[in-house]
């Protein structure tokens, strides 16, 4: 295999009249932890359930673990693990019933199912029966179980779909570590998330919008594109007032402007009158340069080009 792990050309995918995926070209290196981020209907599943093969595109090109997406279904699910948004095990069956169902589909013999299980239940720390019933399961461990479930046949690539919506944030950091261990383990990670601080921990991200792909690089490098100027954090030291702070977001020099709590993250044009508004803010408002975060170029790339 190539150093790719991921490597599309072109493709779309069209439902009718409408693009759910628009004509994206990207790769995705082997042993990388890939993020895809973008708002709801931006196409992030459609272009998951492409390369997992259970989507054909309408245009485009490419390969998935090495196998050309033209190899069909079979080839490309022997290559790749996939925990779908929608939870997938079946509560009314214990563990061990949902993963022996899933090691039959697979094609998995007896003996070589139960060394999997035990150790992949072991990389996941599962100490509970495995004649525990799914539905009894806590939310956290159940998106751990449907880990394991997708890693059963050892793929190369793991496409995780929003795996942590809904768990608390404790079992979100324990799932993170899991994905990082699996990059460790020279595996390819493709992780679709709403939460910024995840975001945070993949190698590279893409941003998507509207079917295409925006944005795409390393957290820092995202940062310093989408804000080649200074970012400053505004706290008011005076009463908050509501006009003024409507003032600050509409005047003409304020390019961005995002509130945080009770601060705001504000740039400036590179003007004389910039100069200006920034002495004036000074008066009510303790000012500091900050990095942004990957809410800020979110908001920015996203929603900036709306503007
Ligand atoms: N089978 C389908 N038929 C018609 N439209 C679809 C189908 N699947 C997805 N879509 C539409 O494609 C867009 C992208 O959906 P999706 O890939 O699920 O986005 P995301 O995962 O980023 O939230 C949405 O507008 C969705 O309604
Ligand atoms: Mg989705």
């Amino acid at each position: 295999m190539s150093g790719l792990a991921v490597d599309i050309h072109h493709l779309s995918v069209r439902f009718g009249d409408f693009y759910a995926v628009n004509d994206i070209s990207f790769s995705v290196n082997a042993g990388e932890v890939f993020g895809f981020l973008g708002a709801n209907g931006a196409g992030k599943t459609t272009t998951i359930r492409v390369l997992c093969g259970l989507l054909r595109p309408s245009a485009g090109e490419g390969s998935v673990a090495g196998v050309n997406l033209d190899a069909g279904e079979m080839a490309i699910k022997a290559r790749v693990g996939y925990m779908s948004q929608k939870f997938t095990l079946y509560n009314d069956l214990t563990v061990e019933e949902n993963l022996s169902f899933i090691a039959g589909l697979r094609k998995i013999n007896p003996q070589e199912y139960a060394t999997r299980r035990d150790s992949i239940l072991e990389f996941i720390e599962f100490d509970r029966p495995l004649t525990s019933l799914v539905r009894d399961l806590p939310g956290g461990i159940k998106q751990q179980v449907s880990l394991a479930a997708a890693i059963l046949h050892d793929p190369d690539i793991v496409f995780l779909d929003e795996p942590t919506a809904g768990v608390t944030p404790a079992a979100r950091v324990r799932f993170w570590a899991l994905i990082r261990q699996l990059a460790d383990r020279g595996k390819t990670l493709f992780v679709t998330t709403h939460y910024m601080d995840e975001a945070e921990q993949c190698d590279r991200i893409a941003l998507m919008r509207a079917g295409q792909i925006i944005a795409l690089d390393t957290p820092a490098a995202l940062k310093r594109h989408v804000f080649p100027d200074e970012l400053l954090e505004l706290e008011p030291i005076k009463q908050f007032r509501y006009a003024d702070v409507e003032k600050v977001r509409r005047h003409p020099d304020v390019v961005f402007f995002e509130p945080y709590g009770m601060r705001y993250h504000v740039a400036l044009s590179e003007t004389p009158g910039a100069e200006k508004l920034r002495k004036e803010l000074a008066a009510s408002y303790r000012i500091r340069t900050i990095t942004p975060t990957l809410e800020d170029v979110f908001i920015r790339s996203v929603e900036g080009e709306e503007r």
